[in-house]
């Protein structure tokens, strides 16, 4: 790409492949990635922690399909699952044999869950977790923590990105078109805070059906007892717990954050790494919960809650998933995926010192997001109060230029079995290069 081009927000000369993009998807993109306009770029293939685009530049992904390749891309062990079952045919949206097993496994290994059905993604697994809890307890309201991701329906997205900081519980929509739904059902309280969620649910304990957390939120981490005192509030006032281990399932450990934490929801969604790389959602939890899905109840009982889903246990997922579980199953993946998450966060960190730029690298397990901030902090305002915003979108786009493929808003890095040291290595000399260059721009700005 020419510099000038780029520095002239030009896309003249952005490759035919990215000028057909922006010709059929907004901003060039399918939802996923905020880059300049210049930089629009095309993929075609992944091999392990790799991605090309279509004009054959290799980068070095840390976003690995935002979190749904943890065992790497065309791994093959999932390649050759899907290819042996794709002869015998892929969806008959009805239970198969390879969906049978998958719950079964997913039953074993899920603390939370006694009954379970599947769905194609992680928001769909989390809308029905909340229609669940509201039917179940025949209350409308759901408390969220701000900041957090629940999908991109509307309960998900809500105080996503709060344009205004809002006195707790008020919702902010984030995004239009959703208002209405969820202006007086939706609770909003600040993550790792357990006084304020204490006081919003005893407030509207009548109303609140549940609280539902990202047990690492987003990649910060739950302070000592957080889970363990939404838990026991939960419970004292008859309001059901959701956990969306959509990113922590099969992430932290084998069995989630429940194993990890030690908490165990009434209800679970998992999404992402679960599929290797392939659609796939899950809802389960409690049998008395679960039990109001079934289809008999339908005109007969007022909580019968519908679920359905064309492709939801479609055979090539499920054979994708089983393939996944296996390779998460073998005993040196936590330890692998651990150490390497430990790694890279300390090597970052040491470049923020060396750099003399104020900073903190958050995260946990394959997990890493660096933050720009003077302290550390616990939850969504904290860092909105804090961060450097434009060091952040500076840093994204700096990786980006130089050759590392991450997840929209740019700094939570998703790293898997495929991260070794040594490309963990060739990341921070990358990071490290980039900070320096957002040091001398800020330094010229400043001089101008
Ligand atoms: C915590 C969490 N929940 C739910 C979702 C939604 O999953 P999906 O994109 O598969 O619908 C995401 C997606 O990033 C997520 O991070």
């Amino acid at each position: 790409m020419d510099p000038e081009a780029i520095a002239n927000g030009s896309t003249a000369t952005l490759g035919q492949a990215a000028q057909r993009s922006l010709a059929v998807f907004p901003a060039g993109s399918n939802g996923e990635f905020n880059l300049p306009k210049e930089l629009t770029t095309v993929l075609s293939r992944g091999k392990d922690c790799y991605v090309w685009d279509v004009n054959g530049k290799r980068y070095l992904d840390f976003s690995m399909g935002w979190g749904t390749n943890l065992v790497g891309h065309a791994r093959e062990e999932v390649v050759a699952a899907v290819t042996e079952q794709a002869a015998n045919g892929s969806n008959f949206a009805y239970v198969n044999e390879k969906s049978l097993q998958l719950a079964e496994e997913i039953k074993r290994l899920s603390p939370a869950v006694e009954y379970l059905r599947f769905c194609s993604s992680g928001t769909e697994a989390i809308m029905y977790c909340e229609r669940l809890a509201r039917a179940f307890t025949g209350r409308s309201k759901v408390l969220k923590f701000e900041g957090a991701y629940h999908g991109a329906n509307e309960i998900g997205v809500t105080s996503l990105f709060p344009k205004g900081l809002l006195d707790y519980p008020t919702p902010d929509p984030s995004s239009a078109g959703i208002e209405h739904s969820v202006k007086d059902h939706v609770l909003v309280a600040p993550y790792n805070d357990l006084g304020m969620t204490t006081k919003i649910v005893e407030q509207h304990k009548d109303d609140l059906a549940v609280v539902i957390v990202e047990p690492l939120h987003r990649c910060t981490p739950p302070m000592d007892g957080f889970l363990q005192g939404l838990r026991e509030l939960t419970k004292k006032h008859g309001v059901l717990l959701i956990f969306d281990e959509v990113v922590t399932g099969f992430r932290l450990a084998y069995g989630g954050a429940q194993e990890y934490y030690g908490v165990i929801p009434d209800l679970v969604g998992y999404g992402k790494a679960l599929g290797g790389g392939y659609p796939i959602g899950v809802f389960g939890g409690r049998a008395d919960i679960m039990s109001i899905v079934n289809e008999d109840l339908l005109g007969k009982d007022k909580r019968y809650v519908w679920t359905a889903s064309s492709l939801g246990c479609n055979t090539i997922s499920a054979s994708a998933a089983l393939a996944a579980l296996q390779i998460y199953h073998r005993t040196d993946t936590y330890k692998h995926l651990h150490h390497i998450g430990r790694y890279v966060r300390n090597k970052m960190k040491g470049c923020l010192e060396k750099n003399d730029i104020p900073g903190h690298v958050i995260g946990d397990g394959p997990l890493a997001q660096v933050l720009f901030t003077e302290k550390l902090v616990y939850n969504y305002r904290e860092q909105k109060l804090q961060e450097n915003a434009a060091r952040r979108r500076a840093m994204m786009v700096g990786l980006f230029k130089r050759g590392v493929f991450l997840n929209p808003m740019g700094t939570k890095l998703y790293l898997s079995l495929k991260h070794t040291e040594e490309v963990c290595d060739q990341f921070v000399e990358i990071f490290n290069q980039t900070l320096q260059e957002i040091k001398q721009n800020e330094k010229s700005t400043t001089t101008n």
